[in-house]
This record gives C-alpha cells, structure tokens and sequence, in this order.
C-alpha cells in the first residue's frame, strides 16, 4: 500500500526513470501521485496531483520539474486524510527544506501534530506524513547547523508510533538521500554510480537486479556511488547485495491489454517453474532449496500444522491444510491472520506453521508470524517474493516462483501458491512414511502431465463459453459460487475474484450450506456459479444443481468437457479438462478467472487497479 521509488546518480537525470518505475508500482495505491526533485540550487520542487499516475504525467508535462540527478516519488493509497491534491506526497516542512515520501501509519501524529501546531508549524494536509517532514525539519533546526540529515531523521523517528518506510531529501543537504524502515517493505537497489529505493523490487528492475533488503528499525544514507547501512541501535553496518532473478520484461504488459490477463495465461509456466525443478524423479519426492531446512525428524515429529493467510492466499492455504491431511497424514487448521492474533490458540512445540503470501509484506500476516515467533513457534514461509520481510523472517521458506505478479487481483499467485502446497504434502507425506514412492512417483507424474492439459482452458471455445457466461453475469446484481471439499476453497476464490474487479456482488459457500439459508435468494434471476468436476462430492454437486433449477436459479457450472449430465443441467457450461481430483483445485479456478476478467471488461472496469483496492496490504 503507497508506493515509493527514490533515485540518486551521478549527475544523469533521473526523473523519467522514477516515473517509469512509479507506473510498475501503481498496483500498490493510486489515489494520488507525486515527485519532487533537488534544484541543485539548494531548493526543491514538488509536483503531485490527486489521481492516478496519468494526473501527474499530465501536470508535469505542462509543469515540468527541473532536470535532476535527485528525484523521489510515491503513489498513494489513502489512509490519514482523503484523496486530494493537498494530501499527495511527497510532503514538505513548513519553510519547504525537507520533503518526504512515506508508505505506513504514524499512529500518535495528531499529539505530535499539536505539539508541532504549538510550535508554530503550520500545516497544510491532513496527512500523517506531513508531520513526519516538520519533525525532521524540527531537529535539523535545532541542532544548530550540526545535525544531519539522517541524524534528524533517526530522532524524529524516536518520537513515532506505527508503520514507516521513507526517504527524505534536503535542501541543503545536496547528493544525499536518507531512507528508513518500520514494518513497511523498503529495498535499495544499487546501481553504476547511482542508488536506488523502492517499496517493491519491480520498481527498480529497469535499473538494476542488485538489492539490499532494509531490515525493521534500519535506516540508510545514500549517495550515488556509495551507501551508508545504519542499524537499528546506530551502528554502520555492511550487507551483501541479493541479485534478483526476475527480469524487467516480466514486470511489463508485453503486449497483453491487461496485466491480469497475461498473469492468467502465465499459469502453465508457473507449474513448471514452481515444480518441475523439484521433482526428485527417482525417489518419488521433491527437493527444495537450502532454505527449508525442516529435516525428515522434524517432519515425522510433527503432530499439527497451521497454515494463515489474508484474501486469495488464504484460499489456498485451505486447499494446503486438505493436502498435509490426505498426503501426509497431518491434521491441522486454517486461520485468517488478523483473527490469530485475538485467538486463544497457543502454538504446541510439535506444531508447524505456515504462512502463505504473495508479496510477503501483508502486514496481518506479518504481526502473526511474528507473534508465534515470539511464543516459540516455527515458521515456514510460501512467498512470492525473494527478499520480502516474510522471506526473510520466516524460519524456512518456500518460493513460488511465479515472476512479478503486478495485477491487484491475484491469479497467478494463488496458481503458484497451491502447486507448492501440493510439493510440501508430498515432501511432508514421504518424510512422515506415509506415501510410498511409487505413490510420490505418481504424483509427480500427476503435475508434469497437468501442464499440458491447462492448454485446453485457453482454447478459443474454451474462451467463448467463458464469454457467454459472463455476458449473463454482468446483468446481475449479485450470485453465489457453491462447492464442496477442495472445491470449496475454489468458490470462495471464484467470489472474491468476482467482487473485487467486477463490482458485483459475490459469495463463496460450501455447497452444503446453500439449503441453510442462501437458497432464499434464488430465483429465476440469481445466478449460481457451481464447481462439478468428478471426486467424491460429484453426485451431491449435480443435487445442488437441481436445487437451484427447480427454484428457477440460473447455473452456470464448471464440468469436465463432454460431462453431458452437468452440461445438460446448466445454463452456461465452463468445461475444464479431466484430471485427477486432487488437481482439480488448479484446473477449476482458471475458468473462473477468467470469467471475473471477462464480467469486468464488459462492465467497462479498471481491471488491474480496482477501486479502494491495493496489492500488498502492509497496513493492519
Ligand atoms: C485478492 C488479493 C488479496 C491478497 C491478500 C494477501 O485478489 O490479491 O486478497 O491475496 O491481500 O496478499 P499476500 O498474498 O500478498 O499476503
């Protein structure tokens, strides 16, 4: 939530680099954007404008800032104070000698806005972030010329409560850049006579692969050809650069209309990316990298495993827990991160949690980790993201490797995400003795012959029965998406996808439940999307289907191709090719992808960047 991209060079201008790498972070916020650059003549110049990065294209095209080898910008997703002109960052001091971009929440800024009023600032936002810049302004004015910037930033930042990532820029402090982290994502990217910030590595992929991760309390100071890492207790400390593997190709649109469209065609390769590599064909097992260090002891002394997640990662940590169960033996449970922490459920030693996240930033899922770590519990991170603060924290970790995922409705993530859920069952359930390897062979079979078969979800008669679902589905107010075990968690994600970039809306259930009290909802208007693929719930689903067509509900049903019986039941038909049940999770929630993305198109929505959304929720 709010990005920001900072820069500092050699002398070379540095303000349409920024900008390009603001637009590749417009999924984290697009309330209102901003820049502001040094003069070099111990001034600053500031543009922003409410709305999306377009606004500001347009205002510095006919308001350009001067050339400058200095720049920092930031796209804002709207929490102390709304969308406005006067609310975008960056943020100035009241003598404009300071300016700040920031992506968190200063939680104690209306007492330090007083005493700051009290003072004699005078404030022109009702951001929290404009307090920040005033209190930074406040120490280097006081330190009677003898404070620097990142001193009066590391004092300042002693007197805040919250979240913060941040970089300040001053005007008479030229050639430099301070920047600074508390629980908000800020990496620095390090170039050819040139350093870079960002909140999220595609920002920079442009610029450069190679990164230094801020950790929680760490500040820096920058300058072109060199960096100063400061750590939390004020000691100047040395770290490597991480190269990252994603390219800049990879964060752009190539020539897809939508980023979510293309992140939904990408699936296929995620399977291959995420497994194939892993596959230890001869023992029937997977191998994953030194970063998961549970042994084959720590495996078999497990007893429960928790899985916890926000939004679409927590559909798939369902789909994980139902894995660890039937492959491995293992119960467990899944929890919604922001609700862990108000449960009475303490961790057991010979409990395993898992955390499941895109970006590794969301910050409920974060608090959770952290609060299990602090009681003794052992973390194993499915992340996205190389370098994110769950990659990093976690006691072991799993990447999906599924590129940058830019869209705000996650698809690809969720793809990535359930394919190494199904790897750690089989890693878990081999460790544990419960599946043979002619068993973990057949398994691995299983996933290398899918990918193959996904090509028939993009065909184009795939794509037109898809379309004509969705030309019914965008005439309605509201639907629900029913189905049963590992289907469940596919209607919960097939509703979410569905309100998030359509508007219309939705509700995932168990099939099971629809008798209980939504089936009061149909009638020869309402639609129910249903998930009838053959597994052990196939006879109760084609049930549920005449339940809704005798009350005259409208079906639209997600079947095996050629499935006469759920073909001839419904209204609209998505086929999906036949595969074995345990796979069909990654299957079936392809059509309904799409089916969101079609409805939004024809709605006329903004498909990447829905309203009131943001990727990467790092506020609690
Ligand atoms: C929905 C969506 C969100 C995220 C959720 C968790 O399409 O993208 O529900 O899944 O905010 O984000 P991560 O996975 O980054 O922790």
């Amino acid at each position: 939530m709010c990005g920001i991209v900072a820069a500092i060079t050699n002398g070379l201008d540095a303000r349409a680099s920024v900008l390009h790498g603001l637009k590749t972070l417009e999924y984290r916020g697009y309330d209102s954007a901003g820049m502001a650059v040094h003069t070099g003549d111990s001034k600053l110049a500031v543009r922003r404008k409410m709305g999306k990065i377009a606004n500001l294209e347009a205002e510095l095209a006919s308001n350009a800032l001067p050339e400058s080898d200095q720049v920092i910008a930031h796209t804002r997703w709207a929490t102390h104070g709304a969308p406005a002109d006067r609310n975008a960052h960056p943020h100035t001091d009241d003598g404009g000698e300071i300016v700040v971009v920031h992506n968190g929440i200063i939680e104690n800024y209306l007492d330090l806005r007083a005493e700051l009023v009290a003072d004699g600032h005078v404030f022109l936002s009702d951001t929290d972030t404009e307090v920040l810049a005033n209190l930074i302004a406040r120490h280097m004015r006081n330190g009677n010329g003898g404070i620097d910037l990142h001193t009066a930033v590391r004092t300042a930042l002693t007197e805040v409560h919250g979240a913060y990532a941040l970089v300040a820029m001053c005007a008479t402090e030229p050639g430099t850049l301070v920047v600074a982290r508390q629980d908000s994502p800020l990496i620095v990217g390090v170039g050819d006579a040139a350093h870079y910030a960002a909140s999220d590595m595609p920002a920079l992929l442009h610029l450069t692969r190679d990164f230094v991760a801020l950790e929680n309390g760490e500040s820096a100071i920058l300058h072109a050809d060199k960096m100063q890492l400061c750590s939390a207790s004020g000691d100047w400390i040395e770290r490597e650069t991480t190269l990252c593997d994603w390219t800049p190709e990879q964060a752009e649109k190539g020539g897809y209309p939508h980023f979510m469209l293309k992140e939904i065609e990408e699936q296929p390769d995620v399977l291959a990316r995420t497994a194939f590599d892993r596959f230890h064909d001869t023992e029937g097992d997977v191998v994953f990298e030194d970063t998961f260090t549970l042994t084959d002891a720590d495996l078999r002394a497990l007893r429960r495993i928790r899985f916890m997640a926000m939004g679409t990662s927590s559909h798939s940590a369902m789909i994980g827990r139902w894995l660890l169960a039937e492959f491995a033996e293992l119960p467990g449970e899944t929890l919604n991160a922001s609700e862990f922490l108000y449960s009475p459920i303490l961790p057991e030693n010979d409990t395993l949690t898992v955390i499941v996240s895109q970006s590794g930033e969301t910050a409920d899922s974060l608090r959770a980790m952290r609060e299990l770590q602090k009681r003794g519990g052992r973390i194993l991170g499915i992340c996205n993201v190389q370098g994110s603060t769950l990659a990093r924290e976690a006691d072991d970790l799993i990447l999906t490797h599924c590129g940058p995922e830019v869209g705000v409705a996650s698809t690809k993530a969720f793809f990535g995400q359930v394919t190494a859920l199904y790897l750690l069952a089989i890693r878990v359930g081999r460790a544990r003795g419960v599946l043979s390897t002619e068993r973990g062979l057949e398994l691995l079979h299983d996933l290398r012959t899918l990918r193959p078969k996904l090509d028939s979800l993009f065909a184009p008669e795939a794509m037109a029965a898809v379309r004509q679902a969705a030309a019914f589905l965008a005439t309605v107010p509201s639907c629900l998406f029913l189905g049963r075990g590992l289907q469940h968690p596919i209607a919960l994600e097939g509703a979410l996808k569905l309100k998030e970039i359509s508007y219309i809306h939705a509700e995932g259930y168990p099939a099971g439940e629809m008798k209980h009290g939504p089936i009061a909802l149909i009638d020869e208007h309402f639609p129910v999307v249903v998930l009838a693929t053959p597994d052990r719930t196939y006879e109760k689903m084609i049930s549920n289907i005449e339940e809704v067509r005798a009350r005259s509900g409208k079906v639209i049903a997600v079947g095996v191709a050629g499935d006469q019986q759920v073909q001839n039941a419904a209204d609209y038909f998505l086929p999906v090719p036949e595969v074995p049940p345990y796979l069909a999770p990654l299957v079936n929630v392809i059509p309904l992808q799409q089916l969101s993305y079609e409805v939004a198109l024809a709605l006329g929505r903004d498909i990447d960047q829905p309203r009131n959304l943001a990727k990467s929720v790092t506020v609690e």
